[in-house]
């Protein structure tokens, strides 16, 4: 579907807002575009080498240099994957991944993050990080939610946002991924992604529009899926009517490697530049082959497509250009690359990021004073996953493993034992020996600590190894791998107070051992200092204040996209018929009581809310302010989180919504008046037929939470 008008629309529209200094900017794009050739406009507007897209150097037009990703700068491998040059130094910072950010509710913290990761990427002469990754979290078995923030749109976007600013503001572009609707990998670079319009507006379309809104995000990256029957990184309604005409999106839309189909969609859909490398294009052809080059060139002699087309391409990656000082010899700053100011910037937000999820009889923290034997049970306490994952792998200066971050706390005062526990191969299942031997250790320490969960493949290559939180797969359930169930089992029968430390990309199904868990604590992949974040949570030098970014279910089904087989589609076509109900949103209204809820961490201390006021501002902004003590004995962050609810509602509606949340430091004994505001966009609904946001009259409620069903102070509106 060609849809030249609006293609003209969105240039108009521009113009109407540009400011002097953007217009300056463009006199010099349009000097600059005359001056070029056909064919230097289409090299720019494809890849030349598996990371980069052609430039003008006759023009002193550099190529785009790209590179993954999310969470860490990617090892080098030449132009197109030469690793023969192997002694370059890219050993950099592995950031703890997205899902880790997005569970400190700290948005400072994403800017930090972003912040860190732009500096690496600028010395490495990077210009573009492809990331942040904001799909929405709709199912746990998608094998790249390590790499994504939440299930709550809201959530996302604040993390994206800040993020992004950390990342733009060292002059560098980011690169918001995967617009939209990549929320599988099962099929991913086929299948056809169906959704209501309340769905998209509601829940998966804001993190991509607060990036472009909010963020002024310079490149987005078309996803591998459909979406409505179009390929997304050539999709007509997507990219021109929502991304550039909506919103008026003024930067470049890149896709994502191989997400290119065909060349007079991508010309007319607002395909900016075809990413790929030589794996995917076909066997022995060229750069010159794809759809956005050679056979550009002789559509637009043979006068079968505007030259303009190609000029406004050209246009957009000029203008990222000059805003990250790639042109007229601009320098920007050097940015930097494996520092310790890097490191101990992953550390913070690795402790941050572990969520506290259960705690019984004050376990945690441990006192190490009292410990002459600990015993740490299970792989995961001693393998390293920087480098797994798929494109987001990050060669690591170094990895401190929970193993090694408690033998480091430790420092000798202590006695540390290891044992496997279980093995990491495909189809490994329970191992009695390996069972026994951990079983053993653990009688005769004095505290055992499991360290279990999900993982990568151990590195890029080694396929043998079942990789469960990768590019490229889906988890088949729930399930803990290599029996790990029965292992904990038999460890909780010798030592009730067992730490269960998971790690991975999202939950697991705990209903064999939880009961009989004392303490569960969720890691995610917590980044180079991972292990030192944890010891210092385990033995209380930090208080944690992680809470879940997504909903843990008891089990599976529970999971609103499998309970209603919406997952992952049937012939290649896939209806989310969970709607708008996604995480939280469905078993909050539906009742169904979760492992461990949205927006939920313990701390080593206690808080208490109350003197709630809800005042509704001339302005309609809505203030809430409330009283929040710290009533315990340590110093801690809380997260107060403000839900919005629609009492009584016309048409479906969740029956909360997150709108807002504050993250606040207390000392003990410590209270602070906490304020959070909202808009009345906050009480709205997506109407399908008015195509927009609507505020019907009626009743509303704000609550306040600890998390999702943890209420602790509501108060009423009217409109
Ligand atoms: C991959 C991923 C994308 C990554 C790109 C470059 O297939 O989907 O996230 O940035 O290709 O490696």
């Amino acid at each position: 579907m060609i849809n030249k008008c609006t293609c003209f629309l969105v240039l108009i529209s521009f113009f109407n807002t540009a400011s002097a200094q953007e217009k300056n900017i463009e006199r010099k794009i349009d000097s600059l575009i005359s001056l070029m050739t056909l064919e230097e406009k289409v090299g720019m507007i494809h890849a030349n080498s598996s990371f980069t897209s052609g430039g003008v150097p006759r023009l002193g037009i550099p190529e785009l240099i790209t590179s993954d990703g999310p969470h860490g700068v990617r090892v080098e491998h030449g132009r197109d994957w030469d690793y023969t040059n192997d002694n370059v130094d890219d050993a950099g910072t592995y950031l703890p991944t997205g899902i880790g950010l997005a569970a400190t509710w700290n948005t400072k913290l994403g800017y930090e993050f972003g912040k860190v990761l732009a500096n690496e990427a600028k010395a490495r002469g990077k210009d573009v990080i492809l990331g942040p990754g904001v799909n929405i979290i709709r199912t746990p078995l998608n094998g790249r939610n390590f790499e994504y923030l939440s299930e709550d749109p809201y959530l996302n976007a604040r993390m994206a946002v800040g993020y992004i600013k950390g990342v733009q503001d060292q002059g560098i572009s980011a690169s918001v991924k995967h617009y939209i609707a990549n929320n599988q990998e099962k099929d991913r670079n086929t299948i056809d992604v169906n959704m209501s319009d309340r769905a998209l507006h509601e829940i998966y379309l804001p993190g991509f529009k607060a990036a472009v809104l909010e963020g002024d995000v310079n490149t987005v990256m078309g996803s591998y899926n459909k979406f409505r029957g179009q390929w997304a990184a050539q999709n007509h309604y997507l990219i021109n009517q929502i991304l550039k005409g909506q919103w008026g999106f003024k930067g470049v839309l890149i896709s994502d490697w191989g997400a290119i189909h065909n060349t007079m969609e991508a010309l007319y859909n607002g395909t900016d530049i075809e990413f790929g490398s030589e794996f995917t294009l076909p066997k022995g052809a060229g750069y010159n082959d794809f759809f956005l080059a050679d056979t550009v060139i002789s559509l637009v002699k043979d006068k079968k497509v505007p030259v303009a087309i190609i000029d406004e391409k050209v246009r957009r990656i000029l203008r990222i250009m000059y805003k990250t000082n790639m042109l007229e010899n601009a320098k920007r700053t050097p940015g930097a690359f494996a520092t310790p100011a890097h490191f101990k910037k992953a550390l913070e937000i690795a402790e941050e990021s572990i969520v506290l999820l259960k705690n019984e009889n004050n376990i945690l923290p441990l006192n190490a004073k009292k410990i002459k034997t600990i015993a740490v049970i299970g792989l995961n306490a001693k393998r390293p996953h920087a480098f797994g994952g798929g494109s987001s792998h990050v060669k690591a200066k170094y990895e401190i493993t929970p193993l090694q971050g408690i033998e480091r706390y430790f420092a000798g005062k202590a006695k540390v034992v290891y044992a496997d526990g279980y093995e990491i191969k495909r189809g490994a299942v329970a191992n009695p020996q390996l069972i026994n031997e951990a079983v053993k250790l653990a009688t005769n320490a004095d505290q055992v600590i499991f360290v279990g969960g999900w993982h990568h493949g151990y590195d890029y290559t080694k396929w043998e190894e079942k990789a469960y939180d990768t590019e490229g797969e889906d988890k088949p359930d729930m399930k803990l791998p290599s029996g790990q169930d029965e292992l904990i089992k038999a460890l909780l029968k010798v030592k009730p107070n067992t730490i269960n430390i998971m790690m991975g990309g999202g939950p697991v199904d705990m209903s064999a051992w939880i009961k009989d868990a004392a303490v569960v604590v969720q890691a995610w992949y917590p980044g180079m200092e991972g292990g030192t974040a944890l010891a210092n949570i385990i033995f209380g030098k930090t208080n944690p204040s992680g809470k879940l970014p997504v909903t843990f279910p008891v089990k599976l089904e529970d999971s609103p996209a499998h309970k209603l087989a919406a997952y992952p589609g049937t012939n290649g076509v896939t209806y989310y018929s969970e709607d708008i109900f996604v995480g939280y949103r469905y078993f909050d209204t539906y009742q169904v009581k979760p492992q461990f809820a949205f927006g939920h961490g313990l701390s080593y201390t206690q808080f208490k809310y109350d003197d709630i006021k809800v005042l509704v501002q001339p302005d309609s902004t809505i203030k809430i302010t409330f009283n929040l003590k710290n009533t315990g004995k340590k110093a801690g962050y809380e997260t107060a989180q403000l839900y919005v609810a629609a009492l009584n509602p016309t048409i479906a509606r969740p029956v909360k919504e997150l709108k807002g949340f504050e993250k606040v430091w207390l000392n003990p004994g410590e209270a602070k008046q906490v304020s959070v505001s909202c808009s009345l966009e906050a009480f709205k609904y997506f109407d399908e037929k008015k195509s927009n946001w609507t505020l019907t009259k009626g009743n509303y409620q704000i609550l306040i939470g600890a998390s999702s069903t943890d209420i602790k102070l509501s108060g009423d509106l009217k409109f």
